[in-house]
This record gives structure tokens, C-alpha cells and sequence, in this order.
């Protein structure tokens, strides 16, 4: 395997609400490796966000606190840099898509302006070099009319035509990293496809390594190298998504399995969802956060949250679980 671009260790952010304080990334680690995919995956709350924004350097303080870890990218600690140090990395050398383009673009500005604005802020270029370059990524991420769409505002786009103008954005400054949070969840479904065919297209041409957020099983199983599956703010099972889906060994990974829609378009199943709800995390107990919803819950499981470990004869796949409950295929 490559060198990690990315290694996340320990991470755990906690944020004071008024309900208490909530561990919403507890003791997290993961790698990317240059060039990969990894997905996150998880249902609603369970962290995935405050992960992404963790890493890029984006929690509120206060109300957030990233209590302890390590977030290393390119050799350096991006938790010890300083916010001007963290300023030149997000956006440029880590990019990131967003949910909802409008929230992250500006109304004012014509899109050309804001894919320009960080060619010229980061890699020192002139106006009229970063728009040609705008006009070039728009082109790329399958735009029509790029010349003309430059001088457009984001409202004049379409909700899918914003976010393929997103990647675009994140595209920019050829980062080694792009972090993707649900990036076509407010899209329906063929315009998803496209977005997800074209982001990963472009990443896999320029090695640009991803990180996809998302709560379908569908997107990972079509998109991810790797998964990392968060519940209750923590990692509960990560492998490569042939062995998730083959092995799926987490209690909560495979009722996960049970929800997805089968592959081969089979609908004679009808879907199980997961009984029960997510959990509070200001009230989580001393035991596994899945405990309450868990049909194999033993008594271990009751006393303190299990690690993330390899699962036995497995070792060779990298493919690790955090559950006590014995090993089976
Ligand atoms: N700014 C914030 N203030 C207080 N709590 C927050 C804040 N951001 C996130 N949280 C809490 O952290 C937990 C994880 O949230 P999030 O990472 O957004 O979940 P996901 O992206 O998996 O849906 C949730 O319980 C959420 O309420
Ligand atoms: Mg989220």
C-alpha cells in the first residue's frame, strides 16, 4: 500500500450544548491513502460531519473542542498548525463539496469569480489566467457553454449544475485531498449518478485522493475503496467495501446491509430498517454505543465501549470491528 496521505488517530471532538456535552467524534483514527476513495458511512448524527470538518479545520470553538488527536496530512499535524497556516491548506492542497452548494457559495459573486478567486489566492496567478482556468474546470466538470456560464450567478444554476460548479471549486487547485459530505444528497437520483460518476472520474484521473460522506450503501458500494462505518460518534467496523460487503461483521453493518436496496435491482425483498434509534449522545452509557438496538448484546458489552481491533483470520484485509461479540461468517 502507498504512504497514507492522511492519517486521522485518536480523534475525538466534543461540542457544550445546553442539553450537556456531546462526544459527537469519539477517539476516531483512519488513513486515506494517496489516490483512494474512502466512504464514511453512518446513519443520521452519528458524526461523519464533525469528522470532515475536524480535518479541515472548520469546528466552531466554542462550542467545539477537538479534545485530542492527530489529523497528519502531508507529513505535518494539521490540529497543531495555526489558523493562517490552516488557511493556505483548506481549499487548496484539501478541498471540499458540500450538501448544499448555495450555502457555500456566495450569492454575489458570479461562479467564475469564486472557482478564480483561490487560482489567484493560492497559486499567486493573474485574473485573467484564473479565469481562463475557471472557464477550463467548467468545461471539465461537463458545464455547457463554459465561457459564457462564468459570468453567471450561482441562482442562475441549476441545483445539480451548483454542485457540478462545486467541484469545479474543489478541483481548483489540483488538491491531494478532496472531502466530499453527502455531495449529491439534495439531488435526484440520475443527476446523483452523474455527479458521483463525474467527481470520482476526475479524482481517479488526477489521484487526487477522496473522501466521501454518505449514508447510502448504494454510493459506497459503487464508488468506495474503502469504508469506515461511524456509529454513535465512533468507528465501529472498516474494510475494503468488497469485504464490507461480502463480510459485513458489525451487528450494526449488517442490519446497515439489510436497508440497501439489492444491487442486482431485485426488489422482491422489501427492506428492513434498523429497529430502534439512533442514540443521545449526551447520555451515552459506559458500554457500546449500539447496545440498546443490538440482538447479540452480551453482558461484556455492558461495561465499556469495545475497541476498534482485526477481526480473527482476517488480518490480511485489514478489515477491523469494534464488537465483542465472537467472529462469525
Ligand atoms: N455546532 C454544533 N453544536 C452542537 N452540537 C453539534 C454541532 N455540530 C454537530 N453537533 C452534534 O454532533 C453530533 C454529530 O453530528 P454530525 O457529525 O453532523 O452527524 P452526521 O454528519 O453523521 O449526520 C450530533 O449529535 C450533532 O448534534
Ligand atoms: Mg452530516
Amino acid at each position: 500500500m502507498t504512504e497514507p496521505i492522511l492519517q486521522v488517530k485518536n480523534l475525538t471532538t466534543r461540542f457544550r450544548t445546553d442539553r450537556g456535552v456531546v462526544t459527537a467524534v469519539d477517539r476516531v483514527s483512519f488513513d486515506v491513502a494517496a489516490g483512494e476513495t474512502l466512504a464514511i458511512v453512518g446513519e443520521s448524527g452519528s458524526g461523519k460531519s464533525v469528522t470532515a470538518l475536524s480535518i479541515l479545520g472548520l469546528i466552531p470553538q466554542p462550542p467545539g473542542v477537538i479534545e485530542s488527536g492527530e489529523i497528519r496530512f502531508e507529513g505535518q499535524d494539521l490540529l497543531k498548525l495555526r489558523p493562517a497556516a490552516m488557511r493556505a491548506i483548506r481549499g487548496n492542497r484539501i478541498a471540499m463539496v458540500f450538501q448544499e452548494p448555495m450555502s457555500s457559495m456566495n450569492p454575489a459573486l458570479t461562479v467564475g469569480k469564486q472557482i478564480a478567486e483561490p487560482i489567484r489566492v493560492h497559486q499567486g496567478r493573474a485574473w485573467r489566467d484564473a479565469y481562463e482556468e475557471a472557464a477550463q474546470l467548467l468545461a471539465q466538470v461537463q458545464i455547457p457553454e463554459p465561457r459564457s456560464r462564468v459570468h453567471a450567478y450561482p441562482h442562475q444554476f441549476s441545483g445539480g449544475m451548483r454542485q457540478r460548479a462545486m467541484i469545479a471549486m474543489a478541483l481548483a487547485c489540483k488538491p491531494k485531498l478532496i472531502i466530499a459530505d453527502e455531495p449529491t444528497t439534495a439531488l435526484d437520483v440520475t443527476v446523483q449518478a452523474q455527479i458521483l460518476d463525474l467527481l470520482k472520474g476526475l479524482a481517479q484521473k488526477s489521484g487526487t485522493a477522496l473522501i466521501l460522506i454518505t449514508h447510502d450503501l448504494g454510493v459506497v458500494a459503487r464508488y468506495a475503496d474503502r469504508v469506515a462505518v461511524m456509529y454513535g460518534g465512533r468507528l465501529v467496523e472498516t474494510a475494503s467495501a468488497d469485504e464490507l460487503y461480502r463480510h459485513p461483521a458489525h451487528p450494526y453493518t449488517r442490519g446497515l446491509m439489510a436497508c440497501v436496496p439489492r444491487l442486482d435491482g431485485d426488489t422482491s425483498q422489501p427492506l428492513v430498517p434498523i429497529d430502534g434509534q439512533p442514540p443521545d449522545l449526551t447520555a451515552l452509557g459506559p458500554g457500546c454505543a449500539f447496545l440498546p438496538r443490538c440482538r447479540l448484546a452480551q453482558a461484556q458489552c455492558r461495561q465499556a465501549p469495545p475497541e476498534l481491533r482485526a477481526i480473527s483470520g482476517r488480518t490480511s484485509d485489514q478489515h477491523l470491528k469494534a464488537c465483542f461479540v465472537h467472529d462469525a461468517h
